[in-house]
Parts: structure tokens; sequence; C-alpha cells
């Protein structure tokens, strides 16, 4: 009995049916990628949520300072009180980037700006700019970028004052 041997088209419909297949599981693959959960950016590659600011002489009141490593800005009020600002925009999760003036943040995304104490002054943003906790101990500023506190808008209760010596 002769034995059947693929014919050129037999050949091209598995080569075709081959490259087919390995498209669907690259496909597969980069949609499961896509799925998987990510660390939110506050944790992402920090083993210590706990940010070391610094002495709380290094900040002048009404001044703004950015810390990228923690994702925020350590605002300190006129008063003297502290507040650490979350640069998550409280829109569509958008990075606020730096005080465009002396008076205020805005997003670059929907153009939504903050004040210094992170209200809304204008919309789409519905609230004030997240918080994360601040504890001054011993004269340093520390803020604990895994304590975020969400808020409507600014209390006076809500800043972080030195213990006066
Ligand atoms: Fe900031 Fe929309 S994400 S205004």
């Amino acid at each position: 009995m002769k034995k059947p041997t693929a014919t050129r088209r037999t050949f091209l419909n598995r080569l075709w049916l081959g490259i087919g297949g390995l498209a669907l599981l690259e496909s597969v693959a980069l949609v499961a990628n896509y799925l998987r959960p990510r660390p939110s950016p506050e944790s992402a590659g920090a083993g210590d949520p706990v940010v070391i600011a610094g002495p709380v002489d290094r900040f002048e009141p009404g001044s703004v300072t950015a810390f990228v490593q923690g994702r925020f800005y350590l605002s300190r009020l006129e008063d003297g009180g502290f507040l650490a600002l979350s640069r998550t925009c409280t829109h569509l999760s958008c990075s606020v980037p730096g005080v465009a003036d002396e008076e205020r943040f805005l997003c670059p995304c929907h153009a939504s700006a903050f004040d210094r104490k992170g209200d809304v002054l204008q919309p789409p943003a519905p609230r004030a700019m997240d918080l994360f906790e601040v504890v001054i101990e011993h004269g340093i500023v520390r803020v604990d970028t895994g304590k975020r506190v969400k808020r409507t808008a600014f209390a006076s209760g809500q800043a972080t004052y030195p213990v006066q010596a």
C-alpha cells in the first residue's frame, strides 16, 4: 500500500494553523498579563511605607516640598501644621505634578486644581486630595504612606503640629 504524501496545500494549511495557534497563545498571554493585579503605587517596591521627611525646621511655614519616593507633597501651613498630600488626583487618579504656582496644584489630565491644603479649587475632582498620616517625634517629621486618609475637604484637625518645647 502506498503511503500518502503531504501535498503542498496540506503543508501550507498546517503551517498557517501553527502560526495562528502561536498568535492566539501570544494574545492570551498578553491579555492575562494586562489583567494581572498590580501593587499600588505607594507599595510598589517599597518595603517600609514610612518616609522620614526630615527635621521640622527644614520646612518653612507656607512651603510645599515634593517627596517623589513617597508620591506625596509635604505642605507646611502658615500656622506651622503639616499635611502630607497624596499626588494621586481624586478625579481619575492621574499623578498631580508639583505646585504650578505659589497657590495651587494643577492636574494635567482634566485641569482640576487644589490649594496647599489639598482642597478643590476647580473641579472635576470631587473631593480634596487624600492625606497620609504625619507623625512628628523628637523634631523629626515622618509620613506613613501606608495610611491613606480620604476626606471631602480640609478641617483643622487634619494637620499635625510639632510639640512646643
Ligand atoms: Fe485629575 Fe481628572 S484625573 S482632573
